[in-house]
């Protein structure tokens, strides 16, 4: 039997959806601009429009991790979480603190600092409400009846996550330190500290899905995970390369983030050979999908694009242009986005008691939303490298290099209608399902 209140769980994925539906919506107005139909330019510029964009994401994989959080602990501790109406109040709060933010972003009411928009101000409330969610989380750990390696790295994850909060809310004179610090949030989010999140539910998932011991499944994943960890604190270097920070940082960044890819690799290849192995076939073959092409998508988007741009001989080059949102795209998609989607498709069955995890929606919704999400990643690869070419080999001035790429950006919004296509199916899959009962809980199977 599960637990009541995993169904906490259910709002914050919701949430997600909202949130999600969001973030398309302002890329979509971004990749008009940029074939010049900018009829919004006057309430919602470009630089509005992508600092929206991108702090929609956080915000909604951070409010997934969450839910995630939510619903696997109880399980793992084997109780209760410790307070539901806590849950609550910490949602709200960190949507209301959400909305202010991007509503203020329309107002250039903001920090500019790439990722760090959010101004210090509400920061302060970020601390309070990502204390409150760590503190509930807490408890229940705590206070459980069992304590599971999968339930500790995952809380260690959220843990740090929130620890590396801090160095971006440092005030600095200096461009080059401000910049230095503000890596520590973002660089050692991504490649530090979200994988030891990314371990935790995988693992759980893993666990579930596969049916195999959860000895094998811990002991190995861990091991993986700790080698991303350990080789993604000293690849902070690859974003050193040129703001100001001593030259040993090529040497440094070049060799340690190129170990980086290899655990990426280990891990997709883990997951695939657990799922190979695994004895019972779990009727739910979405969640499968999902945790498998994470795990795939993952090594994809950040392993091999990041791999391709990350020697300082190379970066030199492509630093800062579209090969940067290429990567992007595809990394925070297989790693991040298509995690939070895993444990979605693998929850909510199992909270509303409906089994509609292996329908033709659910099934287009995966594959249409994948293919236009690599079709993206594929135009701004060839629109990056197109950039690269023009502005920094040959000196073409930016903007009329802007204008040469723009026939690109019709491929980018062609593959974009086929992603956002296959994430309306997701979103009405998941509202299809209905609302969390306790008796769909209690019948859950272990
Ligand atoms: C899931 C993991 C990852 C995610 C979500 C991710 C995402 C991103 C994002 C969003 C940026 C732009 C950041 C900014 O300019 O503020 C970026 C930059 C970068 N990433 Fe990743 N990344 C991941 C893993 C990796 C890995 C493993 C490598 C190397 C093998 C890598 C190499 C780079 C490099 C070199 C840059 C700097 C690009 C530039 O100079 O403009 N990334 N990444
Ligand atoms: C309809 C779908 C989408 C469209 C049309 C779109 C379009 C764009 C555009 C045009 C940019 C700005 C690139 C530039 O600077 O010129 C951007 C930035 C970005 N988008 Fe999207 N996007 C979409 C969905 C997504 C999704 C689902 C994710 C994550 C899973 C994502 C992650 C990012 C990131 C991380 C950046 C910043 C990249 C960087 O730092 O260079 N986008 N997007
Ligand atoms: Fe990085």
């Amino acid at each position: 039997m599960k637990f009541k209140s995993q169904k906490v769980a259910y709002w914050f994925f919701a949430a997600c959806m909202v949130l999600l539906t969001l973030q398309i919506v302002y890329g979509f107005i971004m990749g008009f601009a940029r074939i010049g139909l900018d009829g919004l330019h006057d309430f919602i510029p470009f630089n509005t429009a992508r600092a929206v964009h991108t702090n929609l994401l956080v915000v909604w994989l951070l409010t997934g991790f969450m839910g995630a959080a939510y619903f696997i602990i109880p399980e793992e501790s084997d109780r209760e979480l410790a307070s539901v109406p806590l849950a609550y109040v910490q949602l709200i709060s960190l949507l209301v603190v959400g909305v202010v933010a991007i509503v203020g972003f329309h107002f250039n009411w903001w920090e500019g600092r790439k990722f760090l928009e959010i101004p210090r101000q509400l920061d302060y409330l970020v601390v309070i409400n990502v204390l409150l969610f760590l503190g509930n989380i807490g408890w229940t750990i705590w206070n459980g009846r069992q304590h599971t390696t999968t339930s500790l790295v995952l809380y260690f994850g959220l843990f740090c996550a929130a620890l590396l909060y801090l160095p971006g809310m440092i005030d600095f004179e200096n461009q080059t330190t401000d910049s230095f610090f503000r890596w520590w949030v973002v660089h050692l989010w991504v490649e530090g500290v979200w994988e030891l999140i990314m371990g935790g539910i995988l693992g759980f998932l893993l666990i579930k899905l596969t049916g195999i011991d959860r000895e094998v499944i811990e002991k190995w994943l861990y091991v993986i995970v700790g080698f991303t960890f350990l080789s993604g604190i000293l690849g902070t270097g690859h974003h050193y390369y040129y703001i100001g920070a001593p030259k040993y940082w090529l040497m440094i960044g070049g060799i340690f983030s190129m170990l980086e890819p290899l655990a990426f690799l280990g891990m997709a290849i883990y997951a695939i050979v657990m799922f190979r192995k695994s004895g019972r076939q779990h009727p739910n073959k979405m969640a499968i999908q999902w945790s498998v092409g994470c795990a795939l998508m993952s090594f994809v988007g950040a392993g091999f694009l990041g791999a391709a741009h990350t020697l300082p001989q190379v970066n030199m080059w492509t630093h800062g242009t579209l090969i940067t949102a290429m990567h992007g795209h595809l990394a925070f998609w297989g790693a991040y986005a298509m995690l939070v989607l895993a444990i979605i498709a693998y929850a909510m069955p199992l909270m509303t008691g409906r089994k509609l995890w292996n329908t033709n929606s659910a099934t287009f919704a995966f594959w249409s939303s994948n293919i236009g999400m690599v079709g993206m990643t594929a135009a701004m690869a060839v629109a990056g490298v197109t950039q690269v070419v023009l502005e920094r080999r040959s000196g073409m001035d930016f903007l009329a290099v802007q204008r040469e790429i723009q026939m690109h950006f019709i491929g980018v919004l062609c593959a974009a209608t086929l992603f956002a296509l296959g994430i309306a199916f997701f979103i009405y899959n998941f509202f299809a399902h209905g609302l969390p009962t306790d008796e769909a809980l209690e019948a859950a199977p272990e």
